[in-house]
């Protein structure tokens, strides 16, 4: 029996993989079993920032398992701490819970917010539509993604999900009884979509009026990946919780929730907690990420995202009728299109690049920061290509 039989043998059939059997991964590669070589434009899902095996990552790594690999969060650990100061120092925020995952510290910070609001009876928490937080039920009760949540209701109560970008709507919903809202400034599932400065400058205003935390969902665009540290920075509003997971890791599973100094105090002691969270070898990896975004590659993304884009916008004039918008920011970008993403999708891959379709019509590309105008040419090449066959179909 192949592989791919023994797979769908034994698994769940959640997950639609790509036919490719992994041997490898190096730098922007993803070399399969066969032999075939990828370009990665996928980066583990916007987890690969630094290229796949990176030395210091992997340095980092081997030199904490050969320490410890687990003692649980009983102890004081040097890699936990050294890690949430660099996040700190990198962040300007106060305190910081650890966790495994993104969706973990969606709950975390639900309940967190839940926690703070408490005393003034607030409970209720909104997400916006085309926002992804996870597959948890905090996270899920606060998505409209249908797909997501058919027939595993009920999700949790005084939860709702308002229209993205819709200052009026946003205005309707707003009361003193609002705990939190959970936004994602450019969304990633959702098809690489930014929030409007209008939407950011009435969040700012609406929290001034009513009290209410505003959680920043920062698992996908955030830790450099549009060049500045959170995606949200563009926007000059500060929330007053910051999620992460994805790329703050280095591959291993890792995530934070930020939090500014007024909320610092809301969590005793057994309030909240993991087995896992913050283990040594993810913070170690993770604290290399952090040193290298900081020496330079945070910038890199950004002026080699200005290159991504523009060559873009190049393909959106060569087939403006295929390609309907162009967005994103660093290794973060999105290719509108007036028909289906998947097929082109697979064409790509066909061609030897790696990259996915969001929200049906889109083609995210969320390639390793470390990408080179050599990469670019490569899946500009191959997107030029994709987009002429299907012109001609
Ligand atoms: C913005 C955002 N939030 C939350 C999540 C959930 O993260 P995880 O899959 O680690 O639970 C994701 C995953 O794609 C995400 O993109």
């Amino acid at each position: 029996m192949s592989l791919i039989d023994r797979e769908h043998e034994l698994f769940l059939p959640t997950y639609k993989r790509l036919p490719i059997v992994v041997e490898r991964a190096e730098g922007m590669y993803v070399y399969a079993a066969d032999g075939t070589r990828y370009l990665d434009f996928l980066g583990g899902i916007a987890v690969n920032s630094v290229g796949h095996s990176h030395p210091r990552v992997i340095e980092a790594i081997e030199t904490q398992l050969r320490r410890y690999m687990h003692v649980s969060n009983y102890f004081y650990q040097d890699a936990q701490i050294a890690f949430a100061e660099k996040l700190s120092a990198m962040t300007g925020y106060h305190k910081v819970f650890l966790t495994n995952s993104g969706t973990e510290a969606t709950e975390g910070a639900m309940k967190l917010a839940r926690a703070f609001g408490s005393a003034e009876g607030r409970q209720r928490i909104f997400g916006f539509t085309g926002g992804f937080h996870g597959r948890t039920y905090g996270a899920l009760s606060i998505m409209d993604k249908p797909r997501y949540k058919d027939g595993m209701g009920p999700f949790l109560p005084e939860t709702g999900v308002l229209p993205f970008n819709d200052v009026q709507a946003l205005r309707d919903a707003m009361s003193h009884d609002v705990c939190a809202i959970v936004v994602e400034f450019l969304q990633g599932e959702g098809g690489v979509r930014w929030a409007t400065q209008e939407f950011a400058d009435a969040i700012a205003e609406l929290r001034e009026q009513y009290g209410f935390l505003l959680i920043g969902d920062e698992i996908q665009a955030g830790a450099g990946r549009t060049g500045d540290f959170f995606g949200f920075e563009r926007f000059g509003i500060v929330p007053d919780i910051v999620t992460m997971a994805k790329a703050v890791g280095g591959g291993l599973p890792l995530g934070a929730i930020l939090v500014s100094e007024r909320l610092s105090h809301v969590w005793g002691s057994g309030q909240h907690g993991t087995t896992f969270g913050g283990n040594a070898v993810a913070c170690a990896a993770g604290s290399a990420v952090l040193d290298l975004l900081s020496e330079g590659l945070m910038d890199h993304a950004r002026m080699m995202g200005a290159v991504l884009l523009s060559e873009l916008i190049g393909l959106q004039a060569e087939f403006p009728a295929l390609v309907t918008q162009v967005r994103g920011a660093g290794a973060m970008a999105g290719m509108e299109l007036s028909i289906p993403a998947g097929p082109l999708v697979d064409a790509l891959l066909d061609r030897g690049i790696i990259a996915n379709a969001t929200s049906d019509t889109v083609i995210r590309l969320v390639p390793p920061l470390t990408f080179q105008q050599e990469h670019v040419a490569e899946v500009i090449g191959a997107l030029r290509a994709v987009l002429a066959d299907a012109a001609g179909n």
